[in-house]
């Protein structure tokens, strides 16, 4: 290995930056020529590509975002896209490739391997935590500490005004920031896509809570939460709940930015050294992962076709403290 290109893709997380230094410096320490491609496989196909050294990735380790940018290419999902990807690969001299991504990416990154012989190795990188193969992904615990921080403050108000709050945070189709930040948040009750919900059993819930004398409530849904959108539910909830005034807040993108938690960026730093080290002994094709505290490996294959299970113990310490 002497040349090693690294690229951010899919939807930004908190920690991209210092998972993009860790590669750039764990290639410098192990004598290798980092190369960073901007604005993910869009800048491989357009050549956008540049040699980097250590100060490259200066000050960039407490910043949200990702400095090469992001893009979600639909080029690259042709052939042709990802030959034409190759070809400045090669032109470069790049003999590896780490993508740091979601399973989008990985697709990507599987397929280019395939095809053309690239040895590519993933990292996870997503707020969603929904990448098989790893306990936490880079950015999920900013997401969440973000989401837990809005929920606390959308509280303060609801208290004030006995006010419904149904708050929609994301996790595309996993429920996994909706669950953390629900407990957190003390949700009264938290809507998530991997569990069957229907608005009767929500009434029932919000009517318990308002026998139990509570006077306002947070429910938090998951964005892929199958009941229908949050505002449709919220509408529902309101007619059937006229003693409540319901409110609807969408968090959004807030949950995709702000400066990276200790836990992502020391998550970040110990995956990208991983990931150089994986291509350095010749081990592709994988991504780097961390399970109970200890680096692995899972085939991007299996990374992209299996799923994280919801913990069924969460779920009942969810059930039991919402009375
Ligand atoms: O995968 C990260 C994520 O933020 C999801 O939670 C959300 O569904 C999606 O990306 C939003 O994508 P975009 O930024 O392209 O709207």
């Amino acid at each position: 290995m002497k040349k090693i290109g690294v690229l951010t893709s899919g939807g930004d997380a908190p920690g991209m930056n210092a998972a993009i230094r860790s590669v750039v410096r764990s290639c410098i320490y192990f004598g290798v020529q980092p190369v960073v491609i901007h604005e993910g496989y869009k800048g491989l196909i357009e050549n956008n590509l540049e040699e980097a050294n250590a100060r490259s990735v200066a000050n960039i380790i407490n910043q949200g975002g990702t400095f090469l940018k992001s893009a979600r290419c639909a080029e690259f999902r042709t052939p042709e896209g990802r030959a034409k990807a190759f070809e400045n690969a090669k032109a470069a001299g790049l003999d590896g490739l780490v993508v740091i991504g979601g399973d989008g990416s990985f697709t990507g990154a599987m397929l280019m391997e395939e095809e053309h012989g690239l040895p590519c190795v993933g990292v996870p990188g997503t707020i969603d935590n929904d990448i098989f193969g790893t306990d936490f992904t880079i950015g999920y615990d900013t997401a969440l500490n973000t989401a837990v921080e809005a929920i606390d403050k959308i509280r303060d108000t609801a208290t004030s005004h006995n006010r419904l709050f149904l708050i929609e945070v994301m996790g595309r189709d996993a429920g996994f920031i909706a669950l953390n930040s629900g407990i957190a948040a003390g949700a009264e009750e938290i809507l998530i896509p991997e569990e069957d919900h229907s608005v009767e059993k929500l009434m029932d819930c919000l009517e318990n809570s308002s026998r139990a004398g509570k006077t306002s409530s947070i429910v938090v849904v998951s964005e892929g939460e199958k009941i229908g959108g949050v505002v449709e539910l919220g509408r529902a909830v309101e007619e059937s709940f006229p003693e409540y005034e319901v409110k609807v807040t969408v968090l959004g993108h807030i949950q995709r930015g702000g400066k990276p938690t200790c836990a992502d960026r020391v998550l970040a730093s110990r995956l990208g050294v991983a990931a150089v080290e994986k291509l350095i002994e010749g081990v592709s094709g994988v991504m780097v992962g961390i399970r109970d505290q200890t680096v692995v490996t899972t085939p991007l294959k299996e990374a992209i076709s299996k799923h994280n299970a919801i913990d069924d113990v969460l779920l009942r310490v969810a059930d039991i403290v919402t009375v």
